[in-house]
């Protein structure tokens, strides 16, 4: 079989983390006809996208200020390295049928934005549609698979998100796959990013078609309930939590539950925002932020950059979480991390504060996905309290705490077990 061998900086986004920077090399990455790129998304994408925060108003000034904002801020360091242009981009295809930007919104054109993307270290995403149109009626890929794919490979772009809307009878599987291959078969290595919202169990099939798929309808900004509109709903972060959390026999490095963009610094509480950016890192889930980066405040900045709730969403091991028990509202979840770690969170799902005390002999169990045991009976790991909101005593799991967790909130520890 043809393959065309490519070379790339490939980067599993910096997260500070020891374990990662082994796979900071360059590398040879071969892109074989009929299969997505290889080695992209071993940790779940990281990045900013326009929709949360822009919807369609998006235009080239917007992608240059966040562009300079990601590094400015010391967020692409931190791992967010994927800038991505959503929907409302779009202009008309050329005669040859080639599609254009929109050259208002984008009168530099898709390929200098890309460049100057490239220059400040960052990767450009782009978006498209399965259909005849994307959700904000711009012209959809449908019977174009394979031009688009090119003008996207020509201009640069390294991450495709490909949406749903308007595709009537259209097989997903053998939609996805034939965008997959015309990605293929441009030679560039182009992370592939499904969102068809979980209608087709994408999980089931799109293991080798796609690097994410959506799990979920899309995210809106509310805490617990879901937004109703006219002909369509957006899901609250509960919403989405309890859908996510049960297909984490599905994720893996290479392949991702992807319940929708981040929402915080949108509007949400402190507690809300921290709550949700940690169930996202609990489940693997890729850290799109939705934020406006020129006006962030130092509580938002202080979440999205924890470099230890980064890490566990970004372990090399791939384990999605698990919400292991429930108890009076209070949600106990847990992340098998490389090394024998753990990732522990108390989530408080109710509105009301608790206080809990914590014995750590009611947490022994395994993982039957990971074959991971907790073995608090037989093992003693340090604790590592990442939001410094526990008790500053509880240093070892040799004994248990009283915690404190206010309404809508989270307590997250690491745990590293101590050498015997
Ligand atoms: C769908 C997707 C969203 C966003 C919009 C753009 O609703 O699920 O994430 O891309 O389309 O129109």
């Amino acid at each position: 079989m043809k393959k065309i061998l490519y070379v790339l900086a490939f980067s599993l986004c910096a997260t500070g983390a020891a374990a990662q920077d082994e796979f900071h090399q360059e590398t040879a990455v071969e892109v074989t006809p009929g299969a997505k790129a290889p080695h992209l998304g071993m940790t779940p994408q990281m990045g900013w996208s326009t929709w949360n925060k822009f919807g369609g108003n998006i235009n080239e000034k917007i992608i240059r200020d966040m562009a300079d904002k990601l590094v400015e801020l010391g967020l692409a360091d931190a791992g967010y390295v994927y800038l991505n242009i959503d929907d409302c981009w779009h202009g008309e295809r050329d005669k040859d049928g080639f599609i254009q930007v929109d050259s208002e919104r984008f009168p530099s054109g898709m390929k200098a934005l890309a460049d100057y993307v490239h220059s400040k270290g960052l990767k450009l995403g782009i978006y498209s549609d399965a259909g005849c149109m994307t959700c904000a009626g711009r012209p959809g890929s449908l019977g174009h698979e394979y031009q688009d794919a090119l003008q996207y490979a020509r201009w640069g772009v390294d991450y495709l998100k490909y949406d749903w809307c308007n595709t009537n009878d259209v097989n997903p599987h053998g939609a996805y796959t034939l965008m997959r291959n015309a990605l293929a078969e441009t030679g560039r290595p182009i992370f592939f990013s499904m969102c068809e919202w979980g209608h087709s169990k994408p999980w089931e099939w799109a293991s080798d078609v796609s690097h994410s798929w959506r799990s979920t309808g899309d995210i809106g900004l509310s805490f617990r309930d879901n937004i109703k509109h006219d002909t369509w709903t957006q899901l609250s972060v509960l919403t989405i939590v309890d859908i996510n959390e049960k297909l984490r026999q599905y994720a893996g490095p290479g392949h991702w539950n992807d319940p929708d963009m981040l929402e915080c610094g949108n509007g949400f509480t402190v507690a809300q925002d921290r709550s949700h950016f940690t169930l996202w890192a609990m489940m693997a889930a890729p850290l799109i932020l939705g934020n406006d980066l020129t006006n962030i405040s130092k509580e938002t900045f202080d979440i999205i950059t924890n470099k230890d709730v980064i890490a566990i969403d970004q372990d090399i091991l791939g384990v999605q979480g698990l919400r292991q028990s429930v108890d009076n509202g209070l949600e106990f979840w847990f992340k098998p991390l490389i090394d024998g770690k753990w990732a522990f969170t108390i989530f408080n799902r109710n509105e009301s504060d608790a206080s809990y005390v914590l014995d750590w002999q009611k947490f022994n169990f395994t993982d039957d996905l990971s074959g991971r045991a907790t073995a608090f009976d037989s093992t003693v790991y340090d604790v590592k309290d990442v939001w410094s909101n526990a008790p500053k005593s509880l240093k070892t799991t040799k004994k248990g705490a009283t915690l404190r967790i206010p309404g809508e909130d989270v307590v997250t520890f690491v745990l590293t077990p101590r050498r015997q």
